[in-house]
Parts: structure tokens; C-alpha cells; sequence
């Protein structure tokens, strides 16, 4: 027996892969500050778990595979406000934007195809690319330029006849990079030269900082038959547990494609549904205290991090994710080094080693991304452990 030639070309994620290794260091009785992975600590609203309560049929039953219509209707109401139009056919819920992406590549990808992405990239699209035969095409983004990669020359440079999409997660994981109305049009005008898809991931839609106003792709009109939205409950609620996300998208073609594979995989948790619809049905302002708590908490790492000696931050524009380049050879070293011997207080932090986000080989060693998804004081306090333990690395 035999795996996958697919399955053995791919990686484990460099933010969970070292769970296990948190996992005893945590069973040794020390406390780790996660700052690896994406899990917000904002709580669920309620009106979440409220919707569920409710429910008082008899039969937990199928849904439709599209997804429950309250659900499809509350999306589209939800971004009238951003000057997008939907009907229910150009909405597709699926479990979670993972799933969304995954039905996405495997609907636009055949083996060889590949999918042009700014590098550092959120690396499990590198996995659902891999998975459905394809590649990544990287477009190498420049740390000293603020990850910025929506420039023609460099798209023009990074292109591969081989090249079917380009993938945008905007405000970007794990860079925090926002895009502008006229960058949006760049990569599309590109995109469309190139007969390429975009696939716009806006999961952080909501979670711009410094008072700019974001800008969704839905709403450059001219390049609708191309684009493709990737969105999620995730983030934006907190509800990451919920498991429920979408696909926008307004070309009938990849929508026929698409509800093969959703009806094959017959239909998302309905109980979820529910919820995801009361929290599509939420004011908009739900989203104004939890910005500000997230520019807070940016402007707290970011502040402590730029005291650290040798350490080169980037001040994200969006997102709750920062790329930080550290004084050390090897960022995976000093990780094991931190949740194996080093202890502040008997506490210590973790965080993603950044190699696994390029496709590159060599790039990003001695860079990690930092989440800051804990609240100040925990933010602080990791910053502290972080200039402590570089100190007692470097002396090691
Ligand atoms: C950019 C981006 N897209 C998609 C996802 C997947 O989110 P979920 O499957 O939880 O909806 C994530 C999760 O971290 C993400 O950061």
C-alpha cells in the first residue's frame, strides 16, 4: 500500500506543528502564550448560541447543499453596505473558508497548474493547491517595502505560463497588508491579461486599522466573471469552532463546478447555519469595538517588539498577524529553544516559524509570525519573554 504522490509532496502546518511540543511543555506545569495560530480570545456573540437554543426540530436534518437560505439572504444583506449585489446563486456556504478554498482549486486547477501568490503566503494554501495537483507560484514580497506586491513589474516578473490564479488575502495573513481600491485594479487588469482567476480572500475583511476603509473585490464590477471571494465566520465573529464560511462568485461556470463538489459532500453542520445567520443579522457597528481592541493590541506588540534589539518589525495595516524578523540563524531553533528550555517565571511564548510560509526555498529562516490574538497585558508580558529568552539564546 501506497500513499499519494499529492499527500507526500505536502508539509504539516508551521502553526500547529509544534503543538504537541507546547502540549508537554504545558503538561510540565508552564504556562505558553500562544501567539502561533490564528484562535481570537473575543467571545462568541451570543446571539450565536441563542439562535441555536432555539432550535426545536425533531430531526437534526440535511441541509441543502448551498446552504441554508436564511443564511444565503443574511450574507447578501450583509454586504449591500460594501456596494456588492448577490443573489443567492452567486452565494455558496461551505465549512469554513478552508473548505472554500478547497472546492475552489479543485474546481480551477489540473496537475501542473499552478497559482500565483505573494510570498509570505497563509501556508495551508499551499496544502489545499497541493492536494488538488497544482503548485505555487510565488510572487516574492519585499519585507523592506511593507510586503507590498500589487506592483506590475513584479506580477509581470513572478508570472509562469503554467499560472491559472492569483490568490489575495487582503487585509493579508500573515503580513497585514492592505490593498487599495487602485492596487485591486492592478492585480485584476494583470489577472485579466493573463486570463488568470482571483481569488480574493477577505476573511479580515472587517479588520483595518489607522481609519482606512476597506475595499472589497465584489465591488470592481468589471472583473466579476473572475473573482472569487473566499469569506469566513472564523475571524470575523470569533466563532472559529463554528466551522462556517463561503464563496462568492458571479461566473455560473465555476458555480456549476462548484455545487458538484458541494453536493457531493452533501451539506454544511445545519446547527451552525443557524447560528452563522444570527450573526450575518448583527449591526455593523459590532464590528467598531472589536477594531478598536485589535489596532490596541497591534499597537502594544508592535511597540514592544520595536524595543527588542536586532528584532525588525513590520506595522501591519490589518489583520491580528504580524511578520517580525528575529536576531537567530533559525527561527525553528529558538522556538524548540523557547518551549523546551527557556522559562520566565516558569512561563514562555511560541509563535510560527515563517520558513513554511514561501514557497521559496531559503527564505523566511529567521522570520516568525506573531498573532495577537491575547489581550494586552499577555501581548506585553510576550514580548518580555521574547527579548529575555534572544538574550539567553544568544549566551547559550
Ligand atoms: C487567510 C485565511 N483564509 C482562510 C482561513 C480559513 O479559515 P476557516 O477555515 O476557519 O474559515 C484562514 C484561517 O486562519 C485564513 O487566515
Amino acid at each position: 500500500m501506497r500513499l499519494s504522490d499529492k499527500v507526500n509532496k505536502m508539509e504539516f502546518s508551521p502553526i500547529r506543528k509544534f503543538n504537541p511540543i507546547a502540549a508537554a511543555t504545558e503538561a510540565s506545569g508552564v504556562h505558553v502564550y500562544h501567539l502561533n495560530i490564528g484562535q481570537p480570545d473575543i467571545e462568541t456573540p451570543d446571539v450565536f448560541m441563542e439562535a441555536i437554543r432555539k432550535f426545536d426540530q425533531k430531526v437534526l436534518a440535511y441541509a441543502e447543499s448551498p446552504g441554508l437560505a436564511s443564511l444565503q439572504d443574511a450574507i447578501i444583506g450583509y454586504f449591500k453596505p460594501f456596494g456588492v449585489e448577490l443573489e443567492r446563486k452567486n452565494v455558496l456556504v461551505t465549512s469554513g473558508g478552508s473548505e472554500a478554498l478547497s472546492m475552489v482549486f479543485t474546481s480551477i486547477l489540473n496537475e501542473g497548474d499552478t497559482v500565483m501568490i505573494p510570498e509570505p503566503y497563509y501556508t495551508n494554501y499551499r496544502t489545499f493547491i497541493k492536494a488538488a495537483a497544482g503548485e505555487v507560484t510565488p510572487i516574492t514580497a519585499d519585507p523592506d517595502k511593507g510586503y507590498f506586491f500589487a506592483d506590475e513589474a513584479l506580477l509581470e516578473a513572478s508570472y509562469r505560463p503554467t499560472c491559472k490564479a492569483i490568490a489575495v488575502v487582503n487585509p493579508g495573513n500573515p503580513t497585514g497588508t492592505i490593498l487599495s481600491k487602485e492596487d485591486m485594479e492592478v492585480i485584476c487588469r494583470f489577472a485579466k491579461k493573463h486570463d488568470l482567476w482571483v481569488i480574493a480572500d477577505e476573511v479580515y475583511r472587517e479588520f483595518a486599522y489607522d481609519g482606512r476603509q476597506m475595499v472589497s473585490f465584489g465591488q470592481l464590477a468589471d472583473y466579476a466573471d473572475r473573482v472569487i471571494i473566499i469569506d469566513s465566520v472564523s475571524k470575523r465573529f470569533s466563532a472559529c469552532g463554528a466551522r462556517i464560511g463561503f464563496i462568492i462568485c458571479k461566473n455560473d461556470e465555476l458555480n456549476s463546478g462548484l455545487m458538484k463538489i458541494a453536493q457531493g459532500r452533501l451539506c454544511c453542520p445545519t446547527l451552525e447555519m443557524i447560528g452563522a445567520t444570527a450573526l450575518y443579522q448583527l449591526p455593523s457597528n459590532y464590528f467598531d469595538s472589536i477594531r478598536v481592541e485589535y489596532e490596541g493590541r497591534r499597537n502594544v506588540l508592535y511597540e514592544g517588539l520595536s524595543k527588542i534589539p536586532g528584532v525588525k518589525v513590520n506595522k501591519p495595516g490589518g489583520a491580528f498577524y504580524m511578520m517580525v524578523t528575529l536576531p537567530v540563524e533559525s527561527a525553528e531553533d529558538f522556538l524548540m529553544f523557547l518551549l523546551e528550555e527557556f522559562r520566565d517565571n516558569n512561563e514562555t511564548m511560541m509563535y510560527a516559524p515563517a520558513e513554511g510560509f514561501y514557497a521559496t526555498p531559503g527564505l523566511g529562516k529567521n522570520e516568525v509570525r506573531l498573532a495577537y490574538i491575547l489581550n494586552q497585558h499577555d501581548l506585553k508580558r510576550s514580548t518580555e519573554i521574547l527579548a529575555k529568552a534572544l538574550e539567553a539564546y544568544k549566551n547559550r
